[in-house]
């Protein structure tokens, strides 16, 4: 089975979010499995120069894009069983974002029409294409519209993975004359037409053979209107077509007994670690070392789809109320910066802020603290909650999309559960689950240590997940 997999991210080449781990984890296993899966990217100049300094350039060609004729080069590089293709445009991606450009409507119509147009300068036309998010939406519209005549691309079926539906790529109509030189005739409601405007994604779910998101809760929350950010009469439309497969994480990343950036390492068996690497963490931000304060940990982008909003109402009144330590990294929205760096300010001993991105303070904080907390108003999945999971740390979630499907909440009566969560999603029950968390901590240590079994003992590989898109590429190939 031949799978060309294609988003406009991947790890360890360049990530902004959920989508470039599952972009890097998801072929990776897949390829493990026995699929032929090729995967393009976009040749964005940020990649890191060790990998620069590996990928050869394989292919240059030209294509229509609108009245321009473009340039594209075919750069490539195969990693960990995985064959990478990444198309060049200086113009496009020689940019300082990878996206929030003012031109991505521009940028993506260039990515997505070369990424058809390689599968024939190459000679590789795969079975089914994969495409993920709003940036790679339209490759199911210009297969059926632009690119109708080839009979060599007819056969492709197409999978279209949401990764979060609130980004949908919107554009004025003449974007598709101008600048993907197509007609009109996918302007309607059916199509790619939403409120006047063109929506990527709206044509992603509406020309692709089958529709997935990152989990089974998601799946049925984005069908609501409080969820589906105004696709979700589209998506009631298209039911019968979409479905929930869970991510992984990727477990030789996320491995508390060989991560090398962090300095203890422990395992489910030997937790001996966990507890030097909160104070080496403590050491190292300025914080009282001390092995018996709880030790919040939030890794994130700060914005408001992270629930950040209620740990901002609430942050005084925990660090009021508890000998509990807050650390928080991330970058995001200017509000939350300031008014966490406040709270830095004038809780020093109890608060460390860390605006910025940094992939081995992260695991460092996943590592040393007890708790994680993750409020997110809605998660079409989540990796945090699970790498946390894996490192001891236990999940403090509201109770929605991934964050439902991998948490299972404490029940004092049978003892089990991974961590816990709440309902509602407003400060105060978020405040109640986590006075509630650390009262466990502090007063039910047998619970606590029973509680941080269950959590090491889950599962989060791929192995399942990729199954489950295997059987629905099958599926698919045997219509
Ligand atoms: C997006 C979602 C997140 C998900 C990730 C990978 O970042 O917000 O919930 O885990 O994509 O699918």
């Amino acid at each position: 089975m031949k799978v060309l997999f294609t988003a406009a991210e991947a790890a360890p080449f360049f990530k902004t979010g959920g989508l470039g781990d599952v972009a890097y984890a998801l072929p990776k296993e897949l390829a493990q499995q026995g699929v032929d899966i090729r995967v393009v990217l976009p040749y964005y100049t940020q990649m890191p120069q060790q990998y620069k300094d590996q990928v050869t350039e394989l292919r240059h060609f030209r294509f229509q894009l609108g009245t321009k004729n473009v340039y594209c080069g075919i750069k490539y590089l195969k990693m960990d069983g995985v064959k990478y293709y990444f198309l060049d445009n200086l113009s496009y991606f020689d940019r300082p974002t990878l996206y929030g450009e003012w031109d991505d409507g521009e940028r993506f119509a260039f990515f997505s029409t070369g990424v058809i147009e390689m599968m024939e300068v190459i000679d590789w036309i795969p079975d089914i294409i994969h495409a993920n998010d709003w940036h790679t939406a339209m490759i199911p519209v210009l297969l059926v519209d632009r690119y109708h005549w080839k009979n060599r691309l007819q056969n492709i079926r197409k999978v279209f993975t949401i990764h979060n539906i609130r980004f949908q790529g919107i554009f004025e109509p003449n974007i598709l004359a101008n600048v993907f030189g197509t007609s009109y005739n996918t302007f309607t409601e059916d199509g790619v037409r939403y409120k006047e405007k063109v929506n990527f994604l709206k044509g992603g779910i509406n020309f692709s053979d089958r529709v997935t998101t990152v989990s089974p809760t998601y799946a049925r929350e984005i069908l609501t209107p409080e969820f589906g950010e105004g696709l979700e009469a589209v998506l009631r439309h298209n039911e019968w077509k979409i479905s929930g497969i869970i991510n992984g994480i990727d477990y030789d990343i996320n491995n508390p007994e060989t991560d090398p950036k962090i300095e203890h390492h422990f395992s489910k068996d030997d937790r001996s670690g966990k507890r030097a690497n909160k104070e080496a963490l403590q050491q190292r931000l300025g914080l009282p070392v001390d092995g018996d304060i709880p030790m919040i940990g939030m890794v994130s982008r700060l914005t408001d789809q992270k629930g950040f909003q209620l740990v901002q109402e609430r942050m005084e009144e925990l660090l009021n109320d508890f000998n509990v330590q807050v650390v928080l990294l991330g970058t995001g929205e200017a509000e939350f910066e300031h008014s966490f760096r406040y709270f830095e300010g004038k809780y020093p001993d109890q608060m460390v802020a860390y605006i910025d991105f940094d992939v081995a303070l992260a695991q460092q904080i996943y590592a040393a603290s007890d708790m994680f907390l993750m409020p997110s108003a809605f998660e079409p999945c989540g990796l945090s909650q699970m790498i946390s999971m894996r490192y001891g740390t236990l999940p403090i979630v509201h109770e929605t999309g991934g964050l439902a499907d991998t948490v299972q909440p404490y029940n004092e009566y049978t003892g089990e559960g991974t961590g816990f969560s709440f309902h509602g999603f407003n400060g105060h029950d978020m405040m109640h689950t986590i006075r509630y968390a650390l009262d466990v901590y502090y007063n039910h240590q047998e619970a606590w240590t029973q509680l941080v079994d269950q959590a090491m003992s889950r599962d989060f590989r791929w192995t399942e997940p990729a199954k489950e898109y295997i059987a629905l590429y099958e599926g698919l190939l045997n219509e």
